[in-house]
């Protein structure tokens, strides 16, 4: 594991190795967790072989399912069975196969605008946490995974959008442009609440961002701004890890 001056970065040999690695970090905090276990997920594609890796032993069974609440780093606002849907993807992969039930914290959708959506998920948020304000020293996450687009964005949170970039009092808010559909996405400051944040990037198309992140040329793409309280781990294939995999 590499050492930088943002993080640790971990280069794991190919697709494979990358889904165990992920799903060694994650079973890692659920142990350190000790009782209950919070852990934010991200959605997309590139997570979705971890999810299937961690609904198979031996990682089935090292983790207390039961004690551990799931959370939506963002959503699209679409139906629950939208193929689209984050929540239908985590379900498919990982909680469907399990016996002991996680507590997967979809975002609500019938009935609702994407901001009455975001309102009631933030809601939901803070009964989990059990207060309202976030305290530096009691993490709202064990373990929040992380995704990154090619152009730096991280879970909807966008570049070229200030209101969403520069919030710091709201836990959620609707996204409703910049993407073919309304998002729902967690804030900097929720998701900088964390003991361990895991930002997993794969794929060679991946490669020049993480280059510009891991390097600090480039400073102002969402993914590069993330200022996390706790431990941050960049986990990469070689192929997105570029020249950083030497
Ligand atoms: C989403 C994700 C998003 C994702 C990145 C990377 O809802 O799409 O939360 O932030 O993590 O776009 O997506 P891939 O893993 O598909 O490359």
């Amino acid at each position: 594991m590499k050492t930088l001056t943002r993080g640790e970065l971990m280069v794991v040999e190919d697709k494979d190795a990358f889904a165990e690695a992920g799903a060694r970090l994650f079973a890692e905090a659920a142990d350190m967790a000790g009782g209950r276990f919070v852990a934010g997920l991200a959605g997309g594609s590139t997570p979705k072989a971890l999810y299937e890796r961690l609904a198979y032993e031996p990682w089935r069974s090292a983790i207390r399912w039961g004690k551990a609440d799931l959370v939506l780093g963002d959503e699209r606002f679409v139906a629950p069975d939208d193929a689209k849907s984050n929540a239908r993807m985590i379900r498919e992969a990982l909680v469907d196969h399990l016996v002991t039930k996680p507590r997967l914290h979809a975002v609500p959708f019938d009935k609702l605008t994407v901001s009455e959506a975001a309102t009631e998920y933030e809601a939901e948020l803070k009964a989990l946490y059990g207060a309202a304000k976030l305290d530096p020293a009691r993490p709202f996450f064990d373990l929040c995974l992380l995704g990154m687009g090619e152009d730096g964005h991280t879970a909807s949170l966008l570049p070229g959008q200030p209101e969403l970039l520069d919030e710091r009092e709201r836990w959620v808010l609707p996204v409703t442009k910049g993407r073919p559909e309304a998002r729902v996405t967690l804030t900097f400051p929720v998701l900088e609440s964390a003991g361990l944040v895991v930002f997993l990037v794969s794929g060679a198309g991946k490669r020049d961002m993480l280059d510009r992140v891991l390097s600090g040329a480039d400073r102002d793409v969402p993914a590069a701004r993330f200022a996390p309280n706790g431990r941050l781990v960049w986990l990469a294939d070689k192929d997105a890890a570029g020249r950083w995999a030497g």
